[in-house]
Formats: structure tokens, sequence, C-alpha cells
């Protein structure tokens, strides 16, 4: 693994036992791409790269007529210079020019990875596990020197990149654009996955393919949102979950982004993402520098399953931080969906005795418990417990829970405000608001203004105060709006492009403050449901709660698609009550747990009014998951069908030492006579012989070849009218 450098011809080889990454300087001294995949002999060179016959039509340079930027490859590509496609950056100079040209200047390679200041990123837990190139390259005109950061690891087939702009000349210039990558493609010949859907209905996977032209997905929401998230997929035509190949990038961000891919008339493919350029400008004065997020791209050759395992992986190792990075998560009860915000102490005490009595670990006080909340018109931005529902307040209800042997936590939404607050009415200009201007309200709510440091701070030391006084060992950090009327009240005009960006930084900031201060807690990040699940918050949340939809037929497709980019032991999922809150919908508790347990799992409902069958179930489920949960959490994930597609979903999880396997079969409707199915596992040890449910027992071979047939599936039930079944099969090695 390393990065084999030519000196001569500067071209850069970044490799590991599976992948490869060829840059090289072009004939103009711009960075261009020459490959990406599979692994290739770390000798190769592209002597007299890009030497392209350029006709006169395509823009060839002035000094040198046979070289055209236009049909090039390249890292990380200006307009306005001779390319035509979509840049990745643009810089608005002092005499109003946004002409650059990057050319390279140094480079240095070194063992491990550096953060990104104020920023999320992966990291390194030795410094042998990664190597890092930077390519300093320089406008000699703008003054501005450019460094691209290239990380490869050593047990994945993943590279990092990100860019850092520094202003290196006297005269103040303006970033209009600073995406985090360009992918350069020789053909165009992929689909484009991406995650897209709703409020209740996130990260539903679409398929469409890449033609001439240009195709893009973002968000504009402050977040990142539950409609498109930023994590997409380009995979071969053919690639299926089992073979073929793909190229996954995430950007770990938060805030507004864009991916777009482009295929130009050359039938080459650039794909760029980054922060939205909507609404972006960022004012770079003399010595200052910008970093852009950091892309995570993962690459496959042998199908999603394989790509999602070694992102699952990476992210569990490399970009979790927290004392449960790769540790079982506790079981919880949560309150929301029992009570929202129409509770006292009693109930409280109530509801978590009977938790307890299940054996659950941690109890969750969601929203309501501050300022006069007791709906959602009032009270956000008053972080103090409201004493006429808590009486001993926080610290009191927390030693309460403890006392009844659970751990407590707690839900926050900082970001927030209720115009109704003693918070808005001491500072209304804190709000993201244009004076005159008639506002939008979610959720009858406004937006903190986090771009200002003050208004951090302000929140950051009520907090301070709640947490500290109480033995919280969770939060969750909701945010339930997305931001309009972006504008921060004071402050100059030339600075209003910047508001996006920081406000994330705030957040971001805010984070960091909480998980130094207090970096026993389990944070939970959440945004209306999973609005805000991305690489960017796992960071600073090793789990995110993954809708608001709880639904078990609903979240076989939520979970499902999510797990394309995440990992299972991120994905926040409980049971809930039956008839579903959001859908109304009856399932069976087991159904509901068997589709729960691959996450974090919990409960989400009131168990004192579950029947008594129900409860002994319950008790049951709790101790399943205990025995099993490092399986459901952390075992290679492999998706068999998929929810979108049939009536049937099954998928499985497989321990390290392929000892062990879970699989489920989900069926959605009820059906007569259906033809028999065989679901081809996968990841057994083929000569080895497991036992199913302590039952039946098959070679590791056979099930992989032959299958577990759905035979038997209606028998139970066939009768019964029951839609939404599953079925849970446990292998155990002999
Ligand atoms: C939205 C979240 O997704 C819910 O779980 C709950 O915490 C509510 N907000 C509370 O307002």
């Amino acid at each position: 693994m390393g990065v084999k450098i030519f000196e001569k011809e500067k071209q850069f080889h970044l490799f590991n036992s599976k992948i490869s990454y060829l840059i090289g300087e072009c004939r103009d001294g711009e960075i261009g791409q020459i490959y990406f995949g599979k692994r290739i002999n770390e000798n190769q060179i592209i002597l007299g790269y890009q030497t392209l016959a350029g006709r006169p039509y395509c823009n060839p340079a002035e000094y040198d007529e046979s070289y055209t930027k236009e049909l090039a490859c390249l890292e990380y590509p200006a307009f306005g210079n001779g390319d035509m496609r979509g840049s990745a950056y643009e810089i608005r100079q002092a005499n109003g020019s946004r002409v650059t040209n990057l050319v390279y200047k140094s480079h240095v390679v070194y063992e491990g990875k550096k953060p990104i200041p104020g920023l999320p990123a992966s990291y390194v837990n030795t410094d042998s596990e990664a190597t890092t190139l930077e390519i300093r390259c320089v406008d000699e005109v703008a003054k501005v020197e450019v460094t691209l950061y290239y990380t490869i690891f050593e047990d994945y087939s993943i590279i990092t990149r990100h860019v850092s702009f520094k202003n290196v000349g006297n005269e103040e210039v303006k970033l209009t654009k600073a995406l985090s990558c360009c992918i350069d493609l020789p053909d165009h010949e992929y689909d484009l996955m991406q995650f897209e859907g709703a409020w209740g209905r996130e990260r539903y996977p679409h398929v469409r393919s890449i033609e001439k032209g240009i195709i893009s997905i973002e968000s504009m929401r402050g977040h990142s949102s539950a409609n498109f998230n930023p994590f997409v997929i380009m995979k071969r035509r053919n690639t299926d979950e089992f073979q073929g190949e793909a190229i996954g990038i995430h950007l770990v961000y938060s805030g507004n982004f864009i991916a777009k891919a482009e295929v130009d008339n050359f039938d080459k493919l650039r794909f760029t993402m980054g922060i939205n350029p909507n609404w972006f400008v960022w004012p770079l004065d003399k010595g200052e520098v910008f970093d852009t997020p950091e892309v995570i791209i993962s690459y496959t050759k042998e199908g999603l399953n394989d790509l999602s395992q070694n992102i699952h992986k990476f992210m569990n190792n490399n970009l979790v931080r927290s004392p449960y990075k790769n540790k079982p998560r506790p079981i919880l009860l949560n309150n929301w969906e029992a009570t929202e915000m129409n509770f006292d102490e009693g109930k409280i005490i109530n509801i978590a005795k009977k938790g307890k009595e299940a054996g659950i670990e941690l109890f969750v006080l969601d929203d309501g418990w501050f300022g006069k909340r007791n709906d959602d018109r009032a009270g956000l931005g008053d972080w103090f417990a409201n004493t006429d529902k808590l009486p001993d307040g926080i610290t009191g209800l927390a030693k309460k829970i403890n006392d009844l042997g659970m751990d407590f936590g707690l839900w926050i939404e900082p970001e927030m405000v209720n115009p109704d607050s003693d918070l808005y009415r001491a500072h209304p200009d804190w709000v993201l608001a244009v004076p005159d201007r008639r506002r939008t309200l979610g959720r009858h709510q406004m937006v903190l203004d986090f771009s200002k440091p003050e208004v951090v701070d302000n929140v950051y030391y009520h907090l301070y105060d709640i947490i500290s006084t109480a033995n919280i060992s969770y939060i969750k950090w909701d945010m339930n709006r997305s931001i309009t009327e972006c504008f921060s009240q004071g402050v100059a005009p030339e600075y209003q492009g910047m508001v996006y960006h920081k406000y994330i930084l705030g957040v971001y900031s805010l984070y960091e403050r909480l998980i130094k201060d207090f970096p026993h807690i389990l944070f939970e990040s959440c945004a209306s449901g999973g609005g805000r699940f991305d690489a960017g918050m796992l960071y600073y949340a090793p789990q995110a709660w993954c809708s608001d939809d709880t639904d078990g037929h609903e979240r076989v497709k939520i979970q499902y698609g999510t797990s394309y980019g995440y990992p299972l032991v991120s994905m926040g999922s409980h049971v809930s009550a039956s008839p579903n809150g959001q859908t109304g919908r009856v399932m069976a508790i087991n159904d509901r747990a068997n589709i729960a347990y691959f996450g974090t799992f919990g409960y989400e409902l009131d168990l004192n009014e579950v029947s008594e069958e129900d409860f002994e179930q319950v008790k049951n489920q709790v101790v399943f998951m205990k025995k099993y949960r490092g399986l459901f959490q952390y075992g290679t994930l492999y998706r068999l069908q998929s929810p979108f597609e049939k009536n049937y979903a099954s998928w499985m999880v497989v321990s390290e030492d392929k000892k062990q396997a879970i699989v489920v079969m989900y069926k959605g409707l009820n059906t007569q006579n259906t033809e028999v199915e065989y679901i081809k596992l996968q990841g057994l040890e083929p000569d080895t012989v497991y036992t199913i449910n302590d039952n039946e027992k098959m070679y590791g071979d056979f099930l992989m070849e032959r299958g577990l047939g759905t035979l038997g599936w209606n028998e139970p039930w066939y009768r019964s009218g029951k839609d939404f079944t599953s079925r849970m099969f446990i292998l155990n090695a002999e």
C-alpha cells in the first residue's frame, strides 16, 4: 500500500491490494486523472499523457495546439480556460475575472492522515493504516494556492479526498464554488443510484441511466435532507448486489450539497460533488484558508453488497468517534410515540418501570420537558426543565430512572427556537430571517443563527448546565425544520454568502464542545426522523434516527435503502405500537422486532399498554437482542432480495468468523399457493455444517447454491389473513 511517484513524469499512483488511483501532470501543468479502478501494476506510467489531437473546434491551447482541456480527464477543473464541462471550483478575483488555471507546484507524501479543521472527516487509528498525498497547485494570476489531498487506506477499497484554498496574494478573492472532488471517467456506461425520499420515506434507492447531458441531486435545505442523501453510487449497468463494478461517493457533510454527473459529447463522464455553490460566496483575504468537506470514494468490482460492506467497516473503524465505537449499543425505551409532550414525572416513571421489567437498559425522555413546551408552538430555546411536569427537574428524574437500574437519556433540539420563548423575546435578532420580510415557520419554529458564535455559545452554556448536573448517558439531538430566509441579521452584505456553511460549522462546533465535555455520552442525531442521516453527522453521533415512520413494513424499505451507504449499527430502529401511529398498520410484535433488530434496537411505546402475551414476547426479544446484538449490529450484511422489487424481502448478517449467521425473510401481503422461492445465502463457509434454528442441518455450500426455501411460508397463516409477516433463521456452525 502507498503512493508510487514517478518524479520525471509527475505521476502519482495510490494503491493498495485492491484498488489503484493513478493521476498525473497534464501537458499544461494541471493534474489529470489517468485511472481509477481495480489494482493494476504500480509501475504503470503513461508517456505523453493526454497528448490529444485537438481540432481548433476543441479549444486547443495557444501554447500547444495538440492539447485541449476539453478532452482531458481532470482532477480539479476550472471553467473558462478551455474545458467546457462543469467546474469543480470558481474564484472571483479583484478585477472581476473568474478565469483560473491551476498548475502543479509540489507534492508531499506521508503516513497517516491529518484532520480537517472544524469539519468532520475520516481518520487513522495508527499512521501505518493509510498514506496521504498532498499536491500543491497554484494559480499565479489569482494568487491562490490549492492543495489536493488524497488518502489511501490499507484495508479498504477507499480513497478520501478534500481540497484546501489559500490566498497567497495581497487582494481579497471570493470563492463562489469549492467542490470536494471531480471524478473524470473515460466512459459513461454507468447508472446513477441515488437515495431519495421525504419525511417518513427516507433513502429509497432510485437508479437511472447516466446519459449525455447533466443529472444532479442536491439539497438547499440547510441540512443534507430526507429528500436526497449526500451518498450516491455510480454502477455499471449490469452490476447487481453480487457482481459488477461500482463507485460509491459520500460527502462527509451535513449541509447544502450537490452531486452531479455530466456526460459530454465525447462520451466521457464527469462526476462532481461538494457544498452546493448556490448562495455560496466565501471571501478569502490575504493568508486565509478554506477547506472543503471530505469525500469518501469507495470502489468494488464485486457488486453492491461488497461496496456496502467495505463502507460499513470503514465508517465503524475510521469515521465514528465515540466510546461506543465498535461496542454494542444500549437497548432503549423512548417515550415520544407513547406520550408525545403530554406527560408528567409519574407517567414517565411508570413507562420506564415497565421497560426495566422487560430488561431494557436505557430510558430516553423525548421532546416536551423544558420551558413552556406543552405543544410544538412554544418553549424551544428555553433549556431549563418544566417543573410543572418534572418537579425535581432533569437531575431528579435522571436519578429516579437510575434508581430503577436504567441509564437515562435526553432529547434536545439546540438549533431551534419558538417565537413564543424567553430566548426569542430576549434575542429576536438571533434567528435566520430577513428584517421586514414575511417568514416561513416550520413546525412553528425558527432556526437560530448558528453562523454567529455568540448564539452557539449561549445554547452551549444552557445545555452544559443541564447535562453537567444530571446523570445523562445518551442524547438525541433533533432538528425539525429546514432553513428558509437564510439571512444573518446585522452582518455585512458581503458575508451573507457564508451563512449556510457557517451555520453547519456552528453545529459541528457545538457537537465538538459537548463531546469534549461529556465524552461518555452516546449521541444519536435526528432531523424529523432521517433528515440529516449523513457521514458528517456520524463523525459526531455514531447513530442516527432512521425515520419517524416506525411501521415495520415501511421500515423494511427505509432500512434496506439506508444500508447501501451506512452501517447497520448507525440505524436507530425501534419497535412501536400496533396499529402503527404513522400508517395505522397492524403487525405482530415479533414481526416488528424482526426488522428493528437490524439496527440499534429499542422500543417507542408504552409497554404498560401492550397485552400480557405481547409483553412476554418483549421480554424474550430483549434477551434475544442482548444475546445476538454483536451480530445484528456488526455482522457482515448481505442484501438478498430487495423489497423494492417484490412482495418478499430478505437479508442476512454473518459473523466475522462465519460461525454464526442470522437470516430474515419478510413478506408484505399474504398470498395463497405462491411459487416457492429459494433464497441463496451468502458469506458462509462452504464446507461447514450449519444448524438452522436448532433443527435442520445444512452445508454452507448447499445454503449458498440451493438456498433456503420459502416453502411452508403460508402454512401456519394461510387462512389467518396475516399480512406483513417475517421469519428469522439463526444459523450456527457445528
Ligand atoms: C422528530 C423526531 O424524529 C421524533 O422522534 C421526535 O423526537 C420528535 N421530533 C419530537 O419533537
